[in-house]
């Protein structure tokens, strides 16, 4: 046997070991099929290899932006040149260039169609962030798993999700797509968006590919800037920005997206490091790599590749498959001839070209490369989605203040509502960024849900009060075509002040949406403020100067600047960009329906000044002074990280650790009781965290290491289980530049959020 189809064997034999200990975790027990058969594809695979020139390689290797003008490409689909095409959502048009591919090219190989699935396709979940507030990884996954029926219903193969940067720099506008700042919740949310996409295996009927991204460190750009350069220190790199990902190779998620930046000056997309090294040899990783868009030919703007065709070498010899590009990519341009000069082997342009018809395959495109378009209708008008997406939103909201527990309102208290905020009436508002499929007639506003749950005895108003806009234009507006609003001028914008805190006068209550539009936050949306944007924040302090009641919504998908609110508003719910039915959620929220048990994944900072602040950090001197780091404002952040109210409360007690010594390599569990002490059923989610007391190197504070949602009747009481496992108190040492388990000292906190007090401790002995 020729050694490189030994190595291919080899390689689909580990994918598909990888995928069925996968599919015997995951929800369903469906055998899987031929088509993720080991043997069957890696012959499949070798056979269509020795059949394909060295031009038809190539062309798998490539994928190229389609927007709205399929007959731009049909002609290089013809002639096997484009192994792929994202952003074609019209099943039809699918079909047309599927058949051109599959009809016409000399061996017949589909083009896999990729797209943007971030948080729903038609129907719109809440956004990633919010989807981490809900500290629930079955409602990622089931939110994902419609996301995959709905997008599969069209002929989309793969989703470029689950995005799992961690971000700990709010300014950064992509914050928006994560779980935050902490590895342990941006794993196990990375885990279920897998599991929601996949399904049990890869191929699974109406699931899709999921692309974990953006190969790595994206989220540390510097000064919060989109597209700049991270530097991150190796630990920090292994402790903090990996380990999402690798919970998603772990969970067989089937493809990787390679970041824009430059990481420590090596840009990602021509990291051999990240790709080979770590995800490939370290980790195992089986499925295919794709750059970001243009991040190949950007391989020359960063200062890396001397021109295209170095760029396209640089690319593929780092480990990126596929190229996505607007317009031809650098790999059709100059892989041949670096082939000829001897600069790429052929072999490593097999190697790259198996990787993606292995994934052809296991998808099921040979049999079925079309798609059924009565069908698709069928499956974007189920009502059960448009649930699930309420359920999201309402386990996504976090509340965050509730003096004198104005919440949950009582609808018989109040015969006049005002409604006011920009985004309070707005339908794309309501959907956060990376939306584009949405039926917008099915949107509902904060305004429509708090109407239709007001009932006709209460009268509800809207006025917008306020004009929000960025100062540079997203280069998503186009994309929506919408009519652009008439700025007012000042006049009329102190009139539409005005009226708003009239309105608000004349009301019993007033309803506030603040927080950004939907494309302040998102891809290009980085601020160096966290300002509540406009004259948002003059429309708070007018309408609670009238001395009505006043609960603040926001909508947001980073931490804004609200330490004003903090203290005059007496009640504030963070909703997120909630999606289809997030006017539902709120008012369901609001009127106590439901009763939240969001938390949130980041720590809030008061202002941006105290940026980077997040709760695992370590303390060197003198942490009795840990909040008085500055002079003029408190060290400590306004929430901190995994912080949530309820409409009942909960207390914590009877912590244990099964041993108190253990040896290092053995497990443990710590247990706690948590009881809802109040008269209505209710969420919490109980938080574990650990300190490492000395070892190897400092350690953080705090780190979390398990949680728990868990549902109480009135009164009632549970105990939360956590296990400890060796890979939980393990970690990458900078002094031994490798994986250690310390002997040490270790403190166990059980509780709310990242302050919990309920302590115990352990050793772990050598
Ligand atoms: C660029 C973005 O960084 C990435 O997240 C996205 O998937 C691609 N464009 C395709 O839209």
């Amino acid at each position: 046997m020729p050694a490189r189809t030994a190595r291919l064997l080899a390689c689909a034999f580990a994918f598909f070991v990888f995928a069925a200990v996968h599919a015997s975790a995951g929800p369903a027990s469906t055998p899987p099929p031929d088509q993720i058969d080991d043997e069957k594809v890696n012959a499949r695979v070798a056979a269509l290899l020795k059949q394909m020139t060295l031009e038809e390689k190539i062309g798998q290797l490539s994928q190229q932006f389609v927007f709205g003008k399929p007959d731009e490409v049909e002609d290089a689909v013809a002639r096997g040149q484009l192994g792929s095409l994202l952003f074609i959502t019209d099943p039809a048009v699918i079909n047309q260039l599927q058949h051109v591919a599959v009809e016409k090219t000399r061996l017949h190989i589909p083009l896999i169609f990729g797209f943007d699935v971030i948080h729903g396709f038609r129907t719109i979940f809440p956004v990633p962030i919010g989807m981490a507030a809900s500290w629930d990884p079955l409602v990622e996954e089931k939110g994902q798993t419609i996301a995959a029926q709905e997008a599969s219903a069209v002929g989309i193969n793969w989703a470029f999700a689950p995005m799992l940067d961690i971000a700990r720099d709010p300014r950064w506008g992509r914050m928006v797509e994560g779980a935050g700042e902490d590895p342990y919740l941006g794993s196990a949310m990375a885990a279920a968006q897998v599991r929601g996409f996949q399904g049990p295996y890869i191929g699974s009927p109406e699931h899709i590919l999921a692309c974990m991204k953006h190969f790595a460190g994206y989220g540390a750009a510097e000064g919060g800037r989109d597209y700049d350069a991270s530097y991150i220190p190796e630990d920090q790199m292994w402790n903090v920005y990996l380990p999402p990902f690798h919970a998603a190779v772990k969970a067989g998620v089937g493809s990787a997206m390679s970041a824009y930046m430059d990481l420590n000056d090596v840009p990602a997309t021509g990291n051999s490091w990240l790709l080979e090294d770590v995800l490939r040899k370290d980790w195992g990783f089986k499925g295919f790599v794709v750059s970001d868009a243009d991040a190949v030919k950007n391989l020359k703007t960063h200062g890396y590749a001397k021109d295209l065709s170095g760029a396209a070498v640089l690319g593929l010899t780092a480990g990126v498959d596929m190229e996505m590009s607007q317009g031809p990519t650098a790999y059709s341009r100059g892989l041949a001839a670096a082939v000829a000069s001897g600069k790429v082997t052929v072999q490593q342009i097999d190697e790259a070209a198996a990787r993606i018809l292995a994934a052809k395959i296991r998808l099921g495109l040979f049999e079925h490369p079309y798609v059924d378009e009565a069908r698709a209708k069928q499956i974007l008008a189920t009502p059960e989605h448009r649930v699930a997406s309420r359920d999201a939103a309402e386990r996504s909201a976090v509340l965050l203040r509730n003096e004198g527990h104005l919440l949950p309102l009582k609808p018989s208290a109040y015969h006049s509502i005002a409604v006011l905020g920009p985004t309070a009436d707005s339908q794309h508002d309501t959907l956060g960024s990376w939306t584009f499929q949405q039926d917008m007639a099915e949107t509902v506003t904060v305004f429509n849900g708090i109407r239709s749950k007001a009932g006709s005895g209460t009268q509800v108003s809207y006025a917008p009060g306020v004009q929000i806009k960025r100062m540079i234009p997203s280069m998503f507006d186009v994309i929506f075509h919408e009519p652009p609003v008439a700025p007012w001028g000042t006049d009329q914008g102190a009139a539409e002040m005005q009226k708003a805190v009239d309105l608000a006068k004349n009301s019993d209550l007033t309803i506030l949406v603040l927080g950004e539009a939907q494309n302040m936050s998102g891809e290009r949306a980085s601020r160096e403020s966290l300002e509540l944007p406009g004259q948002e924040q003059q429309l708070l302090e007018g309408v609670v100067a009238t001395g009505k009641p006043v609960v603040l919504v926001l909508m947001n998908g980073r931490p804004l600047n609200i330490t004003w609110a903090s203290t005059h508003v007496p009640a504030i719910l963070e909703a997120w960009y909630p999606g289809t039915q997030g006017g539902n959620a709120v008012a369901n929220l609001l009127f106590g329906d439901v009763v939240p048990g969001g938390k949130l994944p980041f720590s809030w900072p008061r202002d941006v000044g105290q940026i980077p602040i997040n709760y695992a950090h370590n303390t060197t001197f003198q942490p009795e002074e840990q909040a008085r780091r500055y002079w003029d404002e408190e060290s400590t952040p306004l929430y901190p990280f995994g912080y949530g109210l309820s409409y009942s409360t909960f207390s914590f007690s009877n912590v244990k650790v099964s041993q108190s010594s253990v040896r290092v390599g053995q497990s443990l569990e710590v247990t706690a009781d948590v009881e809802n002490t109040g008269d209505i059923s209710a969420d919490e989610v109980a938080q574990l965290y650990i300190h490492q007391q000395y070892g190897s190197t400092s350690r953080p504070v705090r780190e979390l290491k398990g949680f728990s949602r868990v549902t109480l009747a009135a009164h009632q009481k549970t105990t939360v289980r956590f296990p400890l496992t060796p890979d939980d108190l393990r970690y990458w040492s900078t002094a031994t530049r490798g994986w250690v388990q310390d002997p040490s000292d270790f403190d166990v906190w059980v509780g709310p959020d990242s302050r919990a007090e309920l302590h115990a401790s352990f050793t772990v002995t050598p």
